[in-house]
């Protein structure tokens, strides 16, 4: 018996060690900033807070930052580099022009920089955001494991794999399986609308023009329909809100959904398509549901292709390679 266990406990430590030399152990830890910067969360939360009670819209836009961080290169803070002479940065690219929130993440970062120099990634920093802009809004809290590490490449071309709001359930549940995403996760990610606005251009190719046979998009709701014509009475830059909570993270983005009142083709195609309507009926009705698989969603999403070690950096900026 004491030799097995001595052969465990040496089987055991050679996949340590061998994944350890080949990169694969996930470093990251709930406790990673515990001893080199123990007040990292709380200056995280009360930089966000800080910005929030000022400006609740922006709790959205910290959600939205950390999705189009981790989807295009992993979560590194690539969405945060600016551009330069020589390189047109993610940032830039249509996808991202309405992305706000950037000061935010630079506040958080002085401080950090101030309390513990060098110690905390612009990666780690975008994922706390958006967590505790969640739990701002009125969603759910929930611990993430932390240590991502800052990549040095962002380049406008990659935001191509962003989803494009024109998709249909089947193209999103391929995009987001893709990423080892189910359609469920899919869809409970896609429930982060219960939160913030569309702009008039992500929407208007519903309202004419729309297909071979229709000029407006069948699924759209007539009363609904005419709310975002008037909305695009104002251009291309006017905000309709998702759902009639904008600020409030609740569950009435699915509800809104059911209504046939979605206002991306993207989020009325999860109820128009029988393979996932039966998810946005059940979290339209049961909201603590709702938080629970999308707190677990958004933790699987913040570990997307996490650069570790020599992977990465911690950048001194946020928006700036070292
Ligand atoms: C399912 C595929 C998705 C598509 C096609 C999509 C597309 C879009 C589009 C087109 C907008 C409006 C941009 C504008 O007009 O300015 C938007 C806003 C937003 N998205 Fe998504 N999105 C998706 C998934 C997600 C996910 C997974 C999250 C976060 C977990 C998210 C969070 C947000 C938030 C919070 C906003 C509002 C931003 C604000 O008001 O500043 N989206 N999305």
């Amino acid at each position: 018996m004491a030799k097995y266990d001595m052969f465990t406990v040496m089987f055991v430590m050679n996949v340590v060690l061998s994944g350890w030399m080949h990169g694969a152990v996930d470093s990251l830890r709930m406790d990673y900033y515990i001893l080199a910067c123990p007040v990292a969360d709380l200056i995280i939360k009360n930089t966000v807070n800080r910005h929030l009670q000022k400006d609740p819209t922006l709790a959205a836009s910290l959600v939205r930052m950390h999705f189009h961080d981790c989807f295009i290169q992993g979560c590194d803070a690539s969405v945060l580099i600016d551009s330069t002479k020589d390189n047109t940065a993610e940032k830039d690219s249509p996808a991202n022009l309405s992305l706000r929130g950037y000061e935010v993440i630079d506040d958080a970062k002085d401080e950090l920089e101030r309390q513990c120099p060098g110690v905390v990634s612009c990666a780690d920093i975008v994922a706390m955001a958006a967590r505790d802009a969640v739990f701002f809004a009125g969603g759910p809290y929930y611990e993430i494991p932390k240590g991502r590490k800052d990549g040095r490449r962002s380049r406008i071309e990659d935001t191509i794999n962003l989803p494009f709001p024109t998709l249909n359930s089947s193209e999103l549940i391929a995009t987001f399986g893709r990423r080892g995403f189910t359609a469920q996760e899919m869809v409970v990610l896609s429930g982060a609308h219960t939160l913030g606005v569309a702009r008039c251009a992500s929407f208007k190719h519903r309202l004419s023009n729309f297909d071979d046979t229709h000029d407006v998009d069948p699924t759209i709701d007539n009363q609904f329909g005419k709310t975002l014509l008037k909305t695009c009475g104002a251009g291309d830059a006017a905000e309709q809100p998702f759902d009639s909570t904008r600020n409030s993270f609740d569950n009435d983005y699915f509800s809104a959904v059911q209504r046939r009142s979605g206002v991306l083709f993207s989020d009325q195609t999860l109820y128009a398509s029988a393979a996932t309507r039966g998810m946005v009926n059940n979290y339209a009705m049961n909201q603590a549901m709702f938080f629970l698989h999308f707190q677990q969603a958004m933790v699987k999403m913040g570990r997307l292709d996490v650069k570790e070690g020599s992977q990465g950096e911690v950048r001194q900026n946020c928006r700036v390679v070292n």
